[in-house]
């Protein structure tokens, strides 16, 4: 099956016998030596004179989270290079060390020219994970790790073109290849959403993303409508519309709608901000940094590549998507500080900052999402700084005005291999968004800022079950670690699959 490059395949065999440039092992931190006799690492290990055991005994390697040590096999084995993996403490073994040690394993072969690699299922057996659960988690973390963005380098850059999972009961090779391909199906959705974001502003317009939108459903199987400025005015959409009016790029609401499920059953409506750049607006950006306010499209794109990833495995769901897509620029026809806009639902909104763009847009989404009668509803949005400073960049932040949504969020996050935080939607900061002349204003003061933008999300949703989740810390990873690289991570492409999938 192919990633965004690497190509994941399924074989039985023997890997010490595999004619590959490189072959990945892993090991824990505490294993006694190598583990059980019958592992992998031990099998090399007895063919390159115990240069494994001696690395250990001398901890030249410990077999830490995301530690890779990379041996030349001297012609011992057809593989040149052998990477061992570190999986970190036996106790703690899961999921996502998998993940991360195989992509660590990966990228450090890809740097020693290494293009076709070989592996046993990490994890498995004496590891206790599911050879299943270990397979998909294999095949995510090599099309994860591999990720490059590429598309605006002149020079070639080398990649690996093959990832061999060798198992060794040939019965078993069916069940693995299934499993890792629907692993490779959710990293590349996940890269697809990395892709979108890593674009700059200049090609990823609110046009252009309704054309990959487009495109997609016609791929796999879901039903795209763009809404235009008319349409949008008809629809009574004055949050989109205002903060488009300074830029010159036309404001598009993109609608997918994926059809799985019984026929008549309430769809689930998944929302994502997409401001394709975020200047600010009149409330103006500084200029340190602005370029990263490319990425403020990312609750788009990973809403879209959720869906295509939930088309791709045909999960048995109704799904809509609700993107609506502007830039948000200072033009001479710009909204402003002070001025009051009607949303769909019919609230009144006074602007305070133009910066605090994304709450007006998806008050018009969301809004559309109460009519159109979808719940519960789910918004994804690059949303506050003050989430970013509260969390961190490694947990989104989760809001909620249903319990029991937020509990299943979290183990779908717990699933996927992204970290989700919860927050509460204090009513004790309510009032920070009243207004003197209209129904609300969009900023709250200074203090709990990520909140105060949950809590005006929360009045458009009204009843409808409704959960909201702030990507502001998550979006961007500044360094290449485990399965994130550096640049746009796609989070929470995976969350949003699992949670639609259900457990
Ligand atoms: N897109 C930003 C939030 C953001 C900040 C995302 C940093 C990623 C990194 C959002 O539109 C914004 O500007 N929010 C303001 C809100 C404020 C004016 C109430 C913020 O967080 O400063
Ligand atoms: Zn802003
Ligand atoms: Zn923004």
């Amino acid at each position: 099956m192919r990633g965004m490059g690497v190509k994941i395949e399924v074989s039985a065999g023997d890997i010490t016998r595999t004619r590959v440039d490189g072959i990945l092992i892993s090991l824990c931190e505490d294993s006694e030596r190598l583990g059980l006799p019958t592992s992998a690492v031990v099998a090399v290990d007895a063919l390159i004179g115990g240069a494994i055991g001696t690395l250990l005994d001398s901890r030249g390697l410990k077999g830490k989270p995301n530690e890779v040590g990379v041996l030349h096999s001297l012609g011992n084995l057809p593989a040149r290079l052998i990477a061992v993996c570190g999986l970190g403490r036996r106790s703690e073994l899961n999921v996502d060390r998998v993940r991360d040690a195989v992509a660590e394993g990966c990228r450090a072969l890809r740097r020693l020219g290494c293009r076709t690699i070989a592996t046993t299922l990490m994890g498995a057996g004496a590891g206790g994970l599911d050879d299943l659960v270990s397979a998909r988690a294999m095949a995510e973390g090599a099309v994860l790790g591999l990720y490059q963005f590429t598309k605006y380098k002149a020079s070639e850059v080398g990649d690996v073109e093959r990832l061999d999972i060798v198992v060794r009961d040939p019965a078993a090779v069916g069940r693995v290849r299934a499993a890792a391909d629907a692993g490779v199906i959710l990293a590349t959705a996940t890269n697809l959403s990395r892709d979108m974001t890593n674009e700059p502003a200049n090609y990823m317009t609110p046009t252009r993303m309704a054309e990959v939108a487009q495109e997609l459903g016609a791929k796999h199987g879901f039903a795209v409508t763009v809404l235009d400025r008319p349409k949008m005015e008809e629809m009574g959409m004055g949050g989109l519309l205002s903060v488009a009016q300074g830029s010159a790029e036309p404001p598009k609401f993109i609608r997918l709608d994926y059809r799985g499920g019984p026929k008549g059953a309430t769809p689930l409506c998944l929302i994502g901000k997409a401001i394709t750049f975020d200047s600010g607006g009149i409330s103006i950006k500084p200029s340190e940094g602005l370029q990263e306010m490319k990425d403020d499209m990312a609750g788009g794109a990973g809403v879209i590549a959720a869906l295509s990833a939930i088309a791709q495995l045909k999960v048995p769901a109704n799904v809509t998507c609700l993107i609506p897509a502007t830039e948000n620029l200072p033009g001479g026809r710009a909204f402003r500080p002070g001025d009051i806009l009607r949303t769909v639902g019919g609230k009144t909104v006074e602007v305070i900052s133009t910066d605090a763009e994304g709450r007006l847009i998806l008050a018009d989404a969301i809004g559309y999402g109460v009519k159109e009668g979808f719940s519960p509803l789910i918004d994804v949005a690059t949303l506050t700084g003050a989430c970013r400073v509260a969390l961190g960049t490694a947990y989104s932040g989760v809001f909620t005005n249903r319990q029991e949504l937020a509990d299943r969020f979290l183990r779908a996050g717990a699933r996927g291999g992204e970290k989700m935080w919860q927050l509460p939607l204090a009513d004790e900061y309510r009032e920070l968004n009243k207004s003197q002349i209209a129904d609300i204003k969009n900023v709250g003061n200074r203090f709990g800022g990520a909140i105060t933008a949950a809590l005006f999300l929360s009045e458009f949703a009204g009843e409808t079950p409704w959960l909201h989740v702030d990507i502001a810390g998550t979006t961007d990873s500044s360094k290449d670690v485990g399965i994130m690289v550096k640049g746009a991570t796609g989070v929470p492409v995976r969350t949003l699959f699992e949670f639609v999938r259900g457990e």
